[in-house]
């Protein structure tokens, strides 16, 4: 491997970038170490942490799944909810216990939560053994930092550029599936949300390298590819080459990779031309993940989701009546400053009209720094709680009801691993995304095969191959 390269990074203009000038002569340094590292929150990071991983394995270090092992720890970080920051400081803990018996343990932060000051200035403060704070933006810096730091240099870097970084090279978790960013950050500003200020302005890769990766990716025999970004179908508008989202989708689809698919689709963006690129093309998956947040429009005016319940409807049933087969999933918060009874009752209501094929619930989650923090709520954690409980137990239902649907019946599935429950068993994904186990040989394994469904439970299929 020619280390410098991937030191190198371009941005939008296509202008190289240096950003170290790292050399042979460091790799040894990290020869026979170990690196564990633990992501959180959502896809964007689990994608993340591939650059990582690339980043680490290229300075020498392999993998560890034992803590107590690491010659370095690196925490890839989440700030959506409170719970998912408290893990990763519940995980610190540990952490600082081990730099005390291991003084030259390298510990660094990564992620969304590091990239709010706030956070920063508290990790700074009351977590001084951290070594390397490093945000979001700013990823392609970290071999640097861990080969400075390697130095004694103690290196913290909060970062807000905006540049959109190609040529980035990943160690991917699978060789099936990949991620591929076509756009970072986010522009709408829910009012609960961190993201806009933990991931910055919506900014769009070009279309040429995005086919570019996935053409690659098709060469190297990957079955699928999953477009990624916040808004996905928001892509191109900051770019203004007159170009949106339906057309990358179909530019993707015509490359002939055998499966695609995107997430996270925002209701306000979904245009009738991405949905005739779903139904045109059988290399598009007929799975959309439509959040809806909430079936209030009160509440979704005061969470400025743009659309109403109305509008959001339409769109459903235009999807359902436009693209065979198709599996509708989505988000729900529960507990919105001060939801009422008949907020959360016209949420149920939305949830029994669309009878989703499966559902993210949450509770409200107040992020420092969004408008929602600075509203008044008046309505008891408990009562949230058992709004919750009411709407996972909906939720459920229909998941159910809608596996139940395909008892008898044979769907294509891909299949990408070893059963978790069961080792004689693999497990992939159908066309909606549904998760199947399946009677076979792990020479299964990277093949799209039909399988006849045998038992359907809320969460996954049973299936034996035809
Ligand atoms: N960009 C995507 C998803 C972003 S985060 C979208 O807009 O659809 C994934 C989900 O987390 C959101 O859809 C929302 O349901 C939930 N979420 C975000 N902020 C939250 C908060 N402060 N409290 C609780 N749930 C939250
Ligand atoms: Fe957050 Fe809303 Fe952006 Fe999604 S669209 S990332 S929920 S601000
Ligand atoms: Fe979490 Fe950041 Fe994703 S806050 S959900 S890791 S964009």
């Amino acid at each position: 491997m020619n280390l410098p390269d991937l030191c190198v990074a371009r941005d939008r203009t296509k202008k190289e970038i240096s950003y170290m000038d790292l050399d042979q002569k460091y790799e040894p340094l990290f020869k026979g170490k170990k690196y564990f590292l633990r992501t959180y929150g959502c896809q964007m990071n689990v994608h993340d942490s591939e650059e990582i991983t690339f980043y680490l394995e290229a300075l020498g270090y392999t993998k560890t799944d034992t803590l107590e092992e690491a010659d370095i720890i690196v925490l890839n970080t989440c700030a959506i909810r409170e719970n998912a920051k408290d893990k990763v400081f519940g995980y610190l803990g540990r952490c600082k216990h081990l730099k005390q018996q291991k003084p030259d343990l390298i510990i660094c932060l990564c992620g969304c939560l590091t990239q709010q000051p706030s956070e920063v200035e508290t990790l700074k403060e009351k977590h001084s053994y951290v070594d390397i704070i490093i945000g979001t933006h700013n990823l392609n810096e970290l071999p640097e930092l861990i080969v400075k730091k390697s130095k004694k240099q103690n290196i913290q870097v909060y970062s807000n550029s905006d540049k959109v970084f190609e040529n980035i090279k990943y160690k991917r978790d699978s060789k099936i599936c990949a991620w591929i960013n076509i756009t970072y950050g986010c522009d709408k500003f829910c009012t609960y949300c961190i993201v806009p200020y933990t991931r910055g302005r919506e900014r769009s890769r070009k279309m040429e390298n995005i086919l570019e990766e996935v053409k690659e990716l098709k060469k190297e025999g990957y079955q699928e590819v999953t477009l990624l970004g916040q808004n996905v179908n928001a892509y191109g508008k900051d770019l203004d080459l007159g170009y949106d989202f339906a057309t990358l989708l179909e530019e993707v689809a015509k490359t002939g990779i055998p499966r695609i698919r995107f997430v996270t689709s925002h209701p306000w963006n979904f245009t009738d031309e991405m949905i005739d690129v779903i139904s045109k093309y059988d290399n598009v998956m007929p799975y959309v993940h439509l959040p809806i947040q909430s079936g209030s429009d009160e509440i979704l005016k005061k969470m400025n989701r743009k659309y109403t319940i109305a509008e959001y409807k339409e769109l459903f049933n235009k999807i359902k009546e436009k693209v065979k087969n198709v599996a509708i999933t989505t988000d729900i918060i529960v507990g919105f400053p001060n939801e009422t009874d008949k907020d959360f009752q016209d949420t149920l209501d939305i949830v029994k009209y669309c009878e989703f094929d499966n559902a993210f619930t949450f509770i409200y989650s107040p992020r420092v720094g969004t408008v929602a923090a600075l509203m008044k709520d008046e309505i008891p954690m408990s009562v949230k709680e058992e709004r919750l409980k009411k709407l996972n137990e909906l939720v459920n239902s229909y998941s159910l009801k809608s596996n139940k649907k395909l008892l008898g019946k044979t769907v294509e599935v891909l299949v990408t691993e070893v059963s978790e429950k069961d080792n004689n068993k693999v497990c992939g994904y159908t066309d909606t995304m549904k998760l199947v186990n399946i009677t076979g040989s792990k020479d299964l394994i990277g093949k799209i095969v039909p399988v006849k469904i045998t038992d359907a439970k809320s969460f996954s299929l049973d299936g034996i191959v035809e």
